[in-house]
Formats: C-alpha cells, structure tokens, sequence
C-alpha cells in the first residue's frame, strides 16, 4: 500500500516539475535563480541559450562571469537586492544592451535565493529615446521660431540704419564705431537665420536635382582643406534617381556634418578619413546618405543632445553649437530624417533619408 502511494507521487512530483520548467522556458525573457554567491540554481531556456548552453549547464556557474562583467561589479543590483533582502526593479546595461531587472528574493535554502527575470528593452528604449528627442527638438523649435522671429525685426532695423549711417557719418572715429554694431548686428543676423532654419520657418525652394552632384560640390568646398590636413575623402555613389530638394539648403545641411567630422578627426589625431556613401532603397523609396569618420566619436551621454541649438562640445570660437540643428531643420522640413547611425572610439556615422517626391502640380 506505502508502496503504490510512493510510486503515484513520485511521478506527480516529476510531472508538476517538468510543467514549471516548460512554463518559465515560455517566457522568452531570462529568468534564473540565484544565491548570495551569484551561482545560478537554475535557469529557464532563453537564459542558458543566451550563452549557447542547456539550462542544466549554466546551474553552479556565476552569473556576473557568464555575462562578462567586472568582478566586483559596480553598482550591481544584485548587491542591491542582497543587501535590502527586498525586491529591486531597475533599468541596466550590460554591453551594448539595456535590460530591465526585477529581482525578488526567495526563501530558499540557509541564505536565501533571489529570482531575476531580465527583459531586454534595447529597442524600446532606443525608440523611447528618439521620441522623447522629437517632442524635446519640437518644443525646443516653438520656442526658438518666437524668439527668433521677435528677434528678427529689430534687428533689421538695427542692420538697416548702421548702415545708412556708415554712408552719412563723416568722423573717422564715430565711424568706425558704428562699423562694429553693423558687424555686431550681421553676427546676430546669422544666427537668427540658423535659428529659423532649425524651426523651420524657412521654406525650401525646390528644384529636381541629383544628390551625388550636390554631395561633389559640397567636397569641392572643403578639398583644399583635406589635402592640407592628409585627409582621405571616399565617395561611394549608387545609381540615384533625381529629387525635388532645396540644392541650396541640402548642400548646407551636407556642409555641416563633413565639417563636423572632419574636426572630429583632427581632434583624434590619427590619418583622417571620411566616407560618403549614397543608396537609392528602392522599395521604401528613399535616399540614404552615409557620412562616415574615424573620428574620436561622440559619447554616450551626448547623444541626445547633439542636435539640440548651442550645444557644443568645442571651445569658445570654434563651435557655435548650430551646425546639426540647422541640418536638423532642414532634413526634417524635406520630410526626412537624420540620426547617428553609429558611434565609438573608432568614429561616427550619420544617416540622412531623404523621400523621393514627385513635384506636385503646385510645385511646378
Ligand atoms: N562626426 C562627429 N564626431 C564626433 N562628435 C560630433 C560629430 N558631429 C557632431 N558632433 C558633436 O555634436 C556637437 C554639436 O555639433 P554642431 O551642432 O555641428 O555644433 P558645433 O560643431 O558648432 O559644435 C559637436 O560639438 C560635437 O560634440
Ligand atoms: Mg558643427
């Protein structure tokens, strides 16, 4: 009688395990089981295959060493959690990934366990971030196109007069004075037209053009300046259909990130070398142009912020800090978008995606 309860349980016990297991190896996000020494108790499927292991194989190892992270490892979460003996949830990264943690401990054992399940959330958080830097760029831009505007009509009477009055003024000294505010004031002038562009307030005047010409006149700018400085350009050029675009404003906005990195690879002080690629993506129906540099790269805790108006990282007289949000602007008022496609220590690459419209009726 012991005999058959025993063997009715036994398998019970073996089945109620077996559907635990498939039930957290459902779950695509990592779940594993650890103890105060951060050895694995165990582990659901997409854990273990994280590292290209069974779940059997990953039990007894640490887990700080199978994701590779410095031991001691500096504001872990584990230790958070160790320590307070409650549940933590946090954001971290680990690499080049963002997880959200959640660990809670569990009475288990003399010390105690602690179930962790990470989500990985480097997408979200990559399309979070973006979204917030369009709210922040558009709200920045009403603020900017006020002022801007405010700005504006003073100072074009401020431009205008100095400049009659340069014509009337007879004394040298007195002259000269009024030659500074005139200069002082075209200063401000600029700006305020960089500002406008980056809320875009100025309208592109549209004409059908090739990019790859555009992107060759913008080179022939600048090839005097590479050749001084040993710096290699490459053009990698597809087959590109004609574009209703601003050649102007294109070429400006084109202007701004070479030059940006061609002072990015001057700062990093090794042979400069910058890539300009164009593809024409068939079925989205879009330009993409690559600006490439092996420069010194643009840091993590920057990125958001590049395009924003005055921010700089150059010194007082090199950077105005105008330069991305003018392009900004002017990518985005041609229905475009522009982004850091990557950034490290070994350089930096811009993406711009320009539509291919059609002119419309009116445009003509
Ligand atoms: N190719 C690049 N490599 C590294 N950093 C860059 C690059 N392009 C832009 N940046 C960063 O973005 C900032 C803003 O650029 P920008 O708006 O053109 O202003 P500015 O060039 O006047 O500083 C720069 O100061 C620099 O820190
Ligand atoms: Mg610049």
């Amino acid at each position: 009688m012991a005999d058959e309860c025993q063997d009715d349980w036994v398998p019970e016990m073996v089945r109620s395990q077996r559907q635990w297991q498939a039930t957290i190896d459902a779950i695509t996000d990592y779940i594993f089981v650890t103890d105060r020494a951060r050895r694995v108790i165990r582990a659901n499927k997409s854990f273990s295959a994280r590292f290209q292991r069974h779940p059997k194989d990953v039990v007894g190892l640490r887990v700080d060493e199978l994701f590779g992270l410095e031991i001691p490892h500096t504001n872990c979460l584990l230790d958070r959690a160790f320590e307070s003996r409650q549940s933590v949830v946090d954001e971290t990264v680990v690499g080049a990934d963002t997880y959200m943690i959640s660990i809670f401990p569990v009475e288990l054992g003399n010390d105690g366990a602690y179930v962790c399940v990470m989500k990985d959330i480097t997408e979200m958080k990559a399309m979070r971030d973006q979204l917030y830097n369009t709210y922040k760029l558009a709200s920045i831009g009403q603020l900017v196109s006020g002022v801007a505007h405010e700005i504006n009509n003073p100072l074009t009477g401020i431009l205008g007069f100095s400049e009659l009055l340069t014509l009337r003024v007879k004394d040298e000294m007195v002259l000269k004075e009024v030659e500074k505010i005139h200069r002082a004031a075209e200063r401000c002038k600029v700006i305020v037209e960089s500002l406008l562009c980056f809320s875009r307030q100025q309208k592109p005047h549209r004409s059908l053009e090739y990019i790859n010409d555009i992107i060759d006149k913008t080179i022939d700018l600048r090839t005097y300046w590479h050749k001084s400085k040993d710096l290699d350009l490459v053009k990698e050029y597809g087959e590109i259909p004609m574009i209703f675009i601003d050649a102007q404003q294109i070429q400006h906005a084109i202007l701004n990130i070479l030059m940006n990195a061609e002072q990015a690879v001057l700062a990093a002080g090794r042979k400069g070398r910058i890539t300009i690629s164009t593809v024409y993506d068939r079925e989205a129906k879009k330009i993409i142009i690559t600006i490439a540099d092996n420069g010194a790269g643009i840091p993590d805790h920057i990125r958001g912020r590049i395009f924003d108006p005055f921010f700089t990282t150059k010194p007082v007289g090199e950077g105005s800090g105008l330069g991305l949000s003018m392009t900004y602007g002017i990518i985005t008022e041609h229905g475009g978008t522009i982004s850091v496609g990557s950034s490290t220590e070994e350089g930096t690459a811009f993406i711009v995606e320009l539509p291919v419209v059609k002119p419309s009726e009116s445009d003509i």
